[in-house]
């Protein structure tokens, strides 16, 4: 298959709309015509290239996810959709041809050259749309893509369906294999970008220098966007999550860590990596990464289909108690259970285990509850059981980050697990993430990134680079 499978994603689409349909009217008791007989008109289109304000610089375009997987059309700003669901018919309905713009820009893909791109029924024009919706309502997803389709369509023949957005998102959960393929090709870059970085030591003495080697590493195997900002931190800053400043020097501090994933064709990955900055594992430090391995380990061993990700979430927290109780940073005057139950483990781990992937790095469709009470539970984005074609990260951490740990260690309740004296050893450290990406499969899992994890093999990776010097530039791929 050459095309991206667009049209078998409006299908997908039109399918769940009707089960979830059904579903709402069964619940509602309704009598009649359910609409899930309906035969819609689903319409979307792409965002227009938009200028930095009081500039004339246009912002990066980048594609509207919704829009693409009814496409594929990953780098066609101004286009619309439409699914005509009685007739199967997928429709693109490309922009006008703006004089200016060819001047400045080149020529647009044309019908023809878009028909033989796109996985299209027919390639149209914008002021297509009209006739081919007639006087029929069309369903779209939000206020954007309503106000833009009314425009096209000088009517107000468009509604906002709930269930259409809702459909498409349990289409997107759901991976097939056109875009299985194109998220290990993700993967396989951010791979060689990672490698990259860990065995540059040389020339990089500033956080700034990790994010420019991944981006550079990314860029010349052939992928111009990241799927998000490059978490590029070193030292105790290893400790803020999404860290955002990636400019400060690393001499002197114990480990960095890069969390960056490059895109490839809107599709993302989304991966950790954390190596010693002079090629030596402080002990500290060594605990921790492998205390973390061994979260990560168990935690995706146990990923299959019908698996609860709360458990698995729960897994690793009582991995990391007991390495914990292990490494004497918490007293054992309670039981595991007891610590795993006061909560305590959240101020390390404040995270979830991992969340859904796709074309957003924090994919739709995993029923998070940002307002759970449970602290364990609240920031976990994914609250499903595990299916065949999900793709999630496993990226379970252990940080220490003085802000996030002072109310515990305020705290009596956790102050009699936390054995401060201990802890102390432990700052310098930061923080410790890994994070690869994982498809479930009917069996089990596969696990998309390969760039090694084994803590002797990352520093033998790092101390070779170190040991080749300055004037060794890396060209991986
Ligand atoms: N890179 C963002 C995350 O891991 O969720
Ligand atoms: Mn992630
Ligand atoms: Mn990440």
């Amino acid at each position: 298959m050459s095309k991206y499978p667009a049209k078998t994603h409006a299908r997908n689409t039109l399918s769940y709309y009707r089960s979830l349909a059904a579903a709402a009217a069964a619940a509602a008791n309704a009598t009649g015509t359910s609409s899930s007989s309906e035969k819609p008109l689903f319409a979307l289109t792409a965002p227009s290239l938009t200028l930095y304000p009081h500039c004339d610089q246009s912002q990066p375009f980048r594609q509207d996810r919704y829009f693409n997987y009814l496409t594929g059309a990953h780098d066609l700003p101004a286009a619309a959709v439409l699914y005509n669901s009685a007739a199967d018919r997928l429709t693109l309905y490309l922009p006008p041809i703006d004089a200016d713009d060819v001047m400045w820009s080149g020529l647009p893909l044309s019908p023809t050259q878009a028909q033989e791109k796109y996985d299209m029924d027919v390639v149209k024009y914008h002021a297509d749309l009209a006739a081919d919706v007639a006087s029929t309502n069309v369903l779209t997803i939000d206020d954007r893509n309503k106000s833009v389709l009314e425009s096209l369509l000088s009517s107000s023949n468009v509604t906002i369906s709930p269930t259409f957005k809702e459909a498409l998102e349990e289409a997107r959960l759901r991976k097939d294999e056109f875009e299985l393929a194109l998220m290990r090709k993700a993967s396989a870059i951010s791979d060689v970008s990672h490698r990259a970085v860990m065995s540059a030591l040389p020339i990089e003495t500033n956080e700034g220098h990790i994010h420019a080697e991944f981006v550079y590493h990314s860029m010349r195997q052939g992928s111009k966007f990241q799927s998000y900002d490059p978490i590029c931190c070193s030292g105790t800053d290893c400790g803020t999550l999404h860290y955002v400043r990636n400019d400060q020097e690393m001499a002197d501090k114990q480990l960095v860590l890069i969390d960056a994933g490059a895109e490839w064709q809107c599709y993302a990955s989304d991966v950790t990596r954390v190596f010693p900055i002079t090629g030596e594992w402080t002990p500290e430090a060594l605990a921790i990464y492998k205390a973390v391995l061994d979260m990560q380990t168990q935690s995706m061993e146990g990923v299959k289909p019908g698996v609860k990700w709360d458990d698995l979430h729960l897994l690793s927290h009582r991995i990391l108690i007991k390495h914990f109780l292990e490494l004497g940073i918490f007293k054992n005057t309670k039981s595991p259970e007891e610590i795993l139950e006061a909560r305590t483990s959240v101020g390390f781990l404040p995270h979830g285990l991992g969340h859904l992937l796709g074309m957003d790095t924090h994919d739709v469709a995993g029923h998070p509850n940002y307002e759970d009470p449970d602290p364990m539970f609240r920031y976990l984005r994914l609250r499903r059981p595990l299916e065949p074609g999900f793709v999630v990260t496993v990226e379970p951490g252990i940080y220490f980050n003085k802000f996030l740990l002072e109310p515990y260690l305020k705290d009596p309740k956790h102050l009699e697990i936390i054995n401060t004296e201990v802890l102390e050893k432990y700052w310098a450290v930061g923080g410790v993430r890994l994070e690869d990406d994982v498809l479930v499969t009917e069996t089990g899992f596969e696990n998309f990134t390969k760039v090694t994890t084994d803590p002797e093999e990352v520093a033998r990776i790092v101390k070779e680079g170190i040991a080749k010097g300055r004037s060794h530039f890396h060209v991986l791929a």
